[in-house]
Formats: C-alpha cells, structure tokens, sequence
C-alpha cells in the first residue's frame, strides 16, 4: 500500500495490548540485537532541566526487516502537577528498502510503556524465582502499573506492595487500579525498606537522582528489576546492591553502563567494564540459563533499547494494515 498511515493513540491501545504476543516480539528485538543483527545508533537526549524534563530518540535498525522505527519519546516529571502524564510522543516506522516514510504511530508515550512493561517480564522469565507470592514496586506512576502487569504475565503473584512519593490520592488510585486489573491484593507500604524485604520481586520504577535500595535489606532469592534509569543523572539502586548479586543483567551493556545502574556502580568502583553483565539476548539465545537456584539474588538493569521500539512498532503497523485501522495519507 502507497501513502503514508496515520495511527491514533485510541486505534494504538485497541490494537496492541501488554500481552504474551508483545512480550514475544520484544524478544525477537533482543535476540536478533545479541546475535549483532541489529544497529542501535547512541541515544540522543534533550535535557529540558527547568521542568525535570527529557526528550529522548531512539532508533535500531534490525537486518532482515523491510521497516524501522524511529521514536521520539519525552519524559516531563513535573507533568502530574498540570494533571498530565510524564510521558509522550510517537514513533515513526519508515521502509528499510527505500527509507520512505510509511507509518506514523501517535501513541503519546503508549508504546513505549508496552514494550518496557515487556523488557520486565523477559527479565522476569529468566531471573526471577519460579514460585513468587509477594512482589513489590517503588513508585505508583506509569511503569509502576506497565511493570506489574508484565511480571503478571510471567509470575502469577498473588500481592503488591507499593512505596512512592505520590499524594494519597494518587497511591490509592494505584491500589484500586491494580487490585482490578490483576485480581491481587495491593498494600500501600511505609516505606523501600518494607517492600524489599517483604518482597521476591521488586521493580524499581522512579526517576530518583540518588539510590534508595540499600543492600543491607537484600535477602536470598530477591530479584530486582531496575527499569526508571536511562540517562546519566538518574539511580535506584545504591552501588552496594551490585556487590552482592549473584547475576547481574541488563538489556544492552554497552548503554547501561552510560545511562543505567551499572553507570553509577562503575563510578563507585563496584563493578568494572569487564564486570560479568548477562544481557537479556543471552538469556533468550539460550547462552546463559539465568537463575539456577532460588537461593540467588540477581538484578536487571533497563534502559530501554531502539530493538524494542522497532518491534513494537512493526507489530502495531502489521496489526493496524490487517484490521484495517488508521488513515491513510497521500
Ligand atoms: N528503561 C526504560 O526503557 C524506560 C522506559 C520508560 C520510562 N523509563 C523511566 O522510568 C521512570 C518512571 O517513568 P514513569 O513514566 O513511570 O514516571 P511517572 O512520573 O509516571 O512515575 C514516577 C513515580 O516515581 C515515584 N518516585 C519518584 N522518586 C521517588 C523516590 N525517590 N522514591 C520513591 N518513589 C519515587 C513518584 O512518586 C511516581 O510514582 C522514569 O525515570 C522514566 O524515564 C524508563
């Protein structure tokens, strides 16, 4: 079909959904990146300070593919004080015969959500225990919610505890949104120290500037995800957590060490460059096995790779040209 297709974010949200088939999609990204088929150009970022504010593009070209995509995604963190998300933007799929034009997706941030809720729930198919009841997350914004519903898809829980820095009114709206959607009980905690220690699973999912997972609250069997930093002045986790994983992971070394955990565990002398740092392909390419035993404790670091936005992207486009959704231009 010639013409370029315009897909509404309300079109996007019927379309693709955090699902099994997402999940499966995102690993094919991650596969393809850790074989060396895919070209994933450095990040650029706008700093926007004045409004704790990021404009991010993101990119990757995956060999064999017929389009690509490329993202501009914002993260504005005062947003919630106008009422408004923290996250928007859009991703542009483009042919990777002839570099024209042939989607543009205006998700408003939708996307993006989908495809990292799926990063966590790769993570947790390989890192974390095979029995969980108890899981925990720190923050109550977006991811917070995209997180539990992938780590759902993998490991049916049966309780959340959750700690942010939100108004009640926001925390409560959490508990009730998440107690609907996914059945499980959700326990507003007092404090991180509560939720990880109470917790098998937590998911850190704020833009904290200084660490507030310390590592004398880690117990065996805990497995951390660490997805809310991706740029070079964010951190969840207090270098020390890293000295006592027994596996380290993350989705792309080359990026978490720049933007990620691994960044500010580098710079305090925890780890090094040439530290062992499983990526998620690994796992996937059956090249490491992940957790062998449920003594472990392991950590994964996010920061968020173009492969997922090209995935997700295809996949939204290919769902939206067989259903027939969208407008088409020109
Ligand atoms: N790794 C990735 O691929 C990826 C993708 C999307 C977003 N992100 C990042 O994830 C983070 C969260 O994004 P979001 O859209 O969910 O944001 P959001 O604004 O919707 O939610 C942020 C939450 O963090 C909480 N918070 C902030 N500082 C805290 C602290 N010190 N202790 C406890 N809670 C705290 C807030 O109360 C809020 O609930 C951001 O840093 C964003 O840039 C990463």
């Amino acid at each position: 079909m010639s013409g370029i297709h315009i897909i509404s974010e309300k079109e996007l949200r019927s379309l693709v959904k955090l699902d099994l088939e997402i999940v499966e999609s995102v690993k094919v990204g991650f596969s393809e990146l850790e074989k060396g088929n895919a070209t994933v150009p450095p990040i650029m970022m706008i700093p926007v300070p004045e409004k704790s504010g990021e404009v991010d593009i993101k990119s990757a070209y995956i060999k064999g593919l017929d389009r690509l995509a490329v993202k501009v995604a914002s993260g504005f963190f005062e947003n919630s004080k106008l009422d408004l998300p923290s996250g928007s933007g859009l991703m542009l799929v483009l042919s990777s015969e002839t570099g024209f034009l042939k989607a543009v997706l205006l998700d408003n941030g939708y996307l993006t959500h989908v495809r990292t809720g799926a990063a966590g729930s790769i993570a947790a198919e390989y890192l974390a225990p095979e029995t969980v009841e108890n899981v925990g997350v720190i923050g109550s914004g977006l991811q917070a919610r995209y997180q539990m519903q992938g780590l759902f898809l993998k490991r049916k829980f049966s309780t959340i505890r959750m700690f942010s820095l939100d108004s009640d009114e926001v925390r409560d709206e959490y508990v009730r949104d998440l107690e609907k959607e996914l059945g499980v009980k959700v326990i507003k905690a007092g404090s991180v120290e509560e939720v990880v220690k109470e917790s098998s699973v937590v998911v850190t999912t704020t833009p904290a500037r200084t660490g507030y997972i310390n590592s004398e609250w880690l117990h065996s069997g805990l497995h951390i995800t660490a997805m809310g930093s991706d740029t070079e002045v964010k951190q969840e986790l207090y270098s020390s957590v890293f000295a006592k994983a027994d596996i380290v992971s993350c989705d792309l070394k080359s990026q978490c060490f720049r933007l990620g955990e691994l960044r500010s565990a580098v710079e305090d002398g925890v780890l090094s460059l040439d530290s062992p740092v499983v990526e998620l392909g690994e796992f996937i390419n059956k090249k490491n096995p992940g957790r062998t035993s449920d003594k472990q404790i392991t950590v994964c670091d996010l920061t968020g790779v173009g492969v997922q936005d090209t995935m997700i992207s295809l996949t939204a486009y290919d769902l939206a040209l067989k259903n027939g959704i969208g407008t088409l231009l020109g």
